[in-house]
């Protein structure tokens, strides 16, 4: 059966990815599944510089489920580079970074940010414009165009 796609000029094996935040950079669920399964590997969002999230708590059980807000934490773009790249790297699977830029939120944050993912041997970055967990002077980019 033929699985492939050309997404957005990207060309994945089969059209099964996973959403940005939920599966970490990959290594976190590759003891769990077979990563060469997957079409792509959108990883949790990056900044050009760390940022360390929401204070606790973040995750609260629901009738419905649960309900988080983890405030985009993550080691920023220079951690990614020396540690998540190595690892991704590894797997015959597209990689798509989700991508924002940080605490300033500015454009210039954005670029410079996409600059550094520019550089790197990978397929795609998917930009988070949005977060309904951070404070909206994050995304100031709105107000910047
Ligand atoms: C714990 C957690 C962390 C997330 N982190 C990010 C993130 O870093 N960047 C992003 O764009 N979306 C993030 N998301 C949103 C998911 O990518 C996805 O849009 C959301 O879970 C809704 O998916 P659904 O429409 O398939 O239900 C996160 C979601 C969860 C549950």
């Amino acid at each position: 059966m033929k699985t492939e796609i050309n997404f957005a000029g990207i060309k994945m094996k089969n059209p099964i990815t996973v959403a940005s935040g939920t599966f970490g950079y990959g290594s976190e669920y590759s003891n769990f599944i077979d990563l060469n399964k997957l079409g792509a590997i959108i990883t949790k969002g990056v900044s050009y510089v760390p940022k360390t999230g929401n204070k606790s708590p973040r995750v609260c059980e629901t009738p419905a489920g649960m309900i988080n807000s983890i405030g985009l934490e993550n080691p920023g773009i220079d951690y990614f580079i020396d540690n998540a790249m190595p690892f991704l790297s590894k797997y015959d699977t597209a990689v798509i970074v989700n991508a924002f830029g940080g605490a300033g939120g500015t454009v210039k944050d954005y670029v410079n940010v996409c600059e550094v993912l520019n550089k790197l041997d990978i397929d795609g970055v998917e930009l988070n414009l949005s977060c309904p967990n951070v404070s909206s002077r994050m995304y100031g980019i709105w107000n910047n165009i």
